[in-house]
């Protein structure tokens, strides 16, 4: 009976080597190890046979059942490794996959582009917390509590004494505090006003800069900002410097440029003017240096702050500020 098992054995193994894929192996499965398998009617049989030779053909027939199981499972294994192999293999004639990139949005390209033109001055750049004190935000700026220069910023309050600050300015007395003069500094960064329409939203970017140092004079102001347009524009752009009133600043001024689409004929752009207002200047207010302790006997500085969008929009004539928001890719690819 020895052989005969052998025989079932050699014959099994034999048919797992020709056979081709899972299918195969699994009809091979059931034919020597299901209900009604050559192995197991073998073993059911054991009991016909003469008492002597049933244990060792008992004990035969289970390993070799064992072996097949084990046979069969390695085989199934190796078959599966092979088709995720071949699964990964690249396919060398088929056409590329498009990598969709992406680009940096035009506010941010302009941001960028202002630090740089500030930066190659000597400015160092600069940021300061978004969520602000109202200290910082107003008070260290000469705007003390029910001013009413606090109405030309439509603030939102977090709480009584912190806000999301209204202007980037607030980085003056913040970099003013930790260091002393000389200081030449920019401050990009997002702020925040409760006003909505086509041409402002309720977050939007400033560039904020200052400089302090011994003899710092108006002159400096003027020519460091008609430098800043002619390279952010183009030399033909012309500059104006509008008496205006900032808190912060005595005097203040207001910058324009000659009109970017009609070249100062007047446009529906520039509501006929010429001029387009693009950022607040002014020599920074003694009381703003003093609130930090710097000795206004021996410093003077200016101050500067622009809004990053309409720098923008008068860049790529852009008609309206939320299309900057919009998130529509058919606009921010164009940049
Ligand atoms: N902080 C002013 C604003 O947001 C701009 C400004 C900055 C004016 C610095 C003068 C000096 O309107």
């Amino acid at each position: 009976m020895e052989t005969r098992i052998d025989k079932i054995k050699a014959q099994a193994l034999q048919e797992l080597d020709t056979a081709a894929g899972a299918d195969d192996i699994t009809a091979l499965a059931v034919k020597y190890l299901g209900r009604k398998g050559v192995i197991t009617q073998f073993l059911r049989n054991i009991s016909t046979l003469p008492p002597l030779e049933r244990p060792l053909a008992g004990k035969s027939a289970n390993e070799v059942k064992q072996l097949l199981e084990d046979r069969f499972e390695a085989a199934r294994a190796r078959l599966l490794e092979e088709a995720a192999a071949s699964a990964e293999t690249v396919d060398v004639s088929l056409p590329g996959r498009p990598v969709a990139f992406g680009s940096l949005h035009p506010i941010t390209q302009v941001t960028e582009e202002i630090c740089d033109i500030f930066t190659r001055m000597g400015f160092d750049v600069v940021e300061g917390p978004e969520v602000e004190t109202d200290r910082y935000n107003f008070e260290m700026l000469n705007i003390p509590k029910n001013h009413p220069a606090r109405d030309m910023q439509d603030t939102f309050y977090v709480s009584d004494n912190v806000v999301l600050r209204t202007h980037t300015s607030p980085t003056q007395p913040r970099v003013m505090e930790q260091q002393r003069p000389p200081v030449r500094m920019i401050a990009p960064g997002k702020v925040y006003r409760c006003d909505s329409d086509l041409t402002h939203t309720p977050m939007f970017h400033q560039v904020e800069g200052l400089l302090v140092d011994k003899g710092v004079s108006f002159g400096d102001l003027k020519g460091t900002l008609t430098a800043f347009v002619h390279q952010m524009f183009d030399t033909e752009t012309s500059v104006r410097f509008r008496p205006s009133f900032f808190p912060f600043t005595e005097p203040s001024a207001e910058v324009d440029i000659r009109c970017v689409i009609c070249r100062g004929t007047g446009c529906r752009v520039c509501s006929q003017t010429g001029w387009l207002e693009i950022l607040g200047s002014g020599m920074v207010h003694p009381a703003v240096l003093e609130n930090v302790a710097y000795d206004t006997a021996e410093y003077t500085g200016f101050a500067f702050g622009m809004g990053v969008e309409r720098i923008a929009m008068l860049k790529y004539r852009i008609d309206d500020i939320r299309k900057y928001f919009d998130n529509d890719l058919r606009f921010l690819r164009q940049f």
